[in-house]
């Protein structure tokens, strides 16, 4: 097989780019579908108020370790610490990134497929007319069923290979470039809609107003969780992603911003969701299936609920879409550059075998409901697995590596790219990263697997 020649490497190409890209992979089910359901269940305020510490206190910083790897070893997750820690046992952080990867994308896919089946629906308005019971049978029915969520499940996995396929430049970059300002612009419309509903005020103030009384331990781990996959940290997308940006880019900014922008975003699905929640009376804590079995419910319930129907699944859609594209380019390029595989080959190999795993994920409800391990289906297996352990391991070990391996001086000179931008709150970063995140993360895994229960 061919050698990878790394001075052809692919980059960015802008700063809006790179912002755009790293936004979109944050920026995904994650923040529509996950953030309001969770938030739901842990009595939503005082959760969210966790949640925003987390992100400042350790998401910024895990975001930043992740930007640091792979923009100073400009390599894919696994050649990165290879790289960087030659002839160490570093890079199985690598390897588990790569694992985590195929894992998380095909449960990720599943949740997708039922978008795309979601925004035919809307789309051929078949949710006018029903009652709310018959709209639960009709995604169950649907989730339930072989063909059609496998079907839509190869076509978001053909529009994820087919932008990877293109590059970094000319596929992500390009595509996150237009995809991302749309996906705000929709986002915003429909909290006009939201807000402006009668009844809204409770779904805000449920949003927003801290109950402290509905928070126990287990969902400040949660939140801690949710952080994680919601910034897409702790299995070296962003590794992958640091590893195409420009070395004049202010890398701590550029954190800063997509967290940022990834927390508006979650914020604002709640704003979309919690008010309608509220105003037709659903029960904000009915979990995964929320926005698939009660919004449709509440589209058709309103003026213009076709038109905000079509555009709600749309933008789930396009979030889910930018975010895939990250998750599969991590495999794309360790295919490449570790493999000699070509871009093009490698893109369908990885797409190809991720679908494989991803069918039995979306079979969970299907022809494969009977097959559960300790409890759970494939998909909620999966997920687990991904969620729960790997992201954690990788998290903790990535600022570990940062922390205690690169240490600080390596560190200050990548961050200020060679003396170009001040440094400020190096002391502070590098305490976090020895000792407070791992803390924190150690925390989050250790309940994951029922080691420590509070
Ligand atoms: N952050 C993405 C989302 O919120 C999911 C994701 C997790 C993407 C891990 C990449 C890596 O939907």
């Amino acid at each position: 097989m061919a050698k990878f020649d790394f001075s052809k490497r692919d980059s960015f190409g802008s700063k809006f780019g790179v912002i755009a890209a790293a936004a979109g992979s944050a920026v995904g089910l994650g923040n529509i579908w996950r953030f309001p359901y969770i938030a739901g269940e842990n009595g939503g305020g005082a959760f969210i108020l966790v949640y925003l510490l987390f992100i400042l206190a350790i998401g910024i910083p895990v975001m930043l370790s992740e930007f640091t790897i792979g923009r100073s070893a400009q390599r894919n997750v696994f050649g990165s610490f290879k790289k960087l820690a030659p002839r160490t046992h570093w890079y199985l952080i690598g390897v588990l990134g790569v694992v985590a990867a195929f894992i998380i994308l095909s449960f990720y896919s599943t949740v997708a497929s039922w978008t795309m089946e979601y925004i035919y629906k809307a789309a051929a308005d078949a949710f006018s007319g029903k009652s709310s019971d018959q709209l639960t049978s009709m995604f169950q029915g649907f989730k339930g069923g072989t063909f059609r969520p496998i079907m839509w499940q190869v076509v978001f996995m053909f529009l994820t290979a087919w932008i990877v396929v293109s590059g970094v430049k000319r596929g992500i970059e390009k595509y996150a470039r237009i995809l991302m300002p749309v996906l705000l612009l929709l986002i915003i419309i429909l909290d006009v809609r939201a807000v402006t509903l009668a009844g809204a005020q409770e779904g805000l103030e449920f949003l927003f107003k801290p109950d402290f009384s509905k928070l126990n331990t287990n969902s400040i781990l949660q939140a801690l969780g949710q952080a994680f996959f919601s910034l897409s940290i702790g299995m070296g997308t962003l590794v992958t992603y640091g590893s195409y940006i420009n070395k004049r880019e202010n890398l701590t900014n550029t954190a800063i911003s997509v967290s940022a922008a990834d927390t508006i975003i979650a914020i604002l699905a709640g704003v979309a969701i919690f008010p309608a929640v509220f105003a037709f009376g659903i029960e904000p804590n009915a979990g995964p299936d929320l926005i698939f079995r009660t919004l449709p419910n509440i589209f058709q319930q309103i003026p213009g609920g076709y038109f905000f129907a079509l555009l709600f699944f749309i933008l789930l859609g396009v979030a889910a879409l930018t975010s895939s594209i990250s998750v599969l380019e991590v495999v794309v390029a360790y295919f490449t550059e570790e493999l000699g595989i070509l871009r093009k080959p490698a893109t369908i190999l990885a797409a190809a075998t991720i679908t494989a795993l991803g069918v039995l994920s979306t079979m969970s409800w299907g022809v494969l409901k009977d097959v559960s391990l300790f409890n759970q289906n494939i998909f909620d297996l999966l997920d687990f697995t991904a969620s729960s352990i790997l992201l954690p391991i990788g998290g903790l070990f990535i600022v570990i590596f940062v922390g205690w391996y690169l240490g600080k001086d390596y560190t200050r000179k990548e961050l200020s790219s060679e003396g170009l931008f001040k440094v400020k709150l190096i002391n502070v970063f590098i305490l976090i990263v020895k000792f407070l995140a791992p803390l924190a993360i150690a925390l989050v895994f250790l309940n994951g697997i029922g080691l420590l229960k509070f």
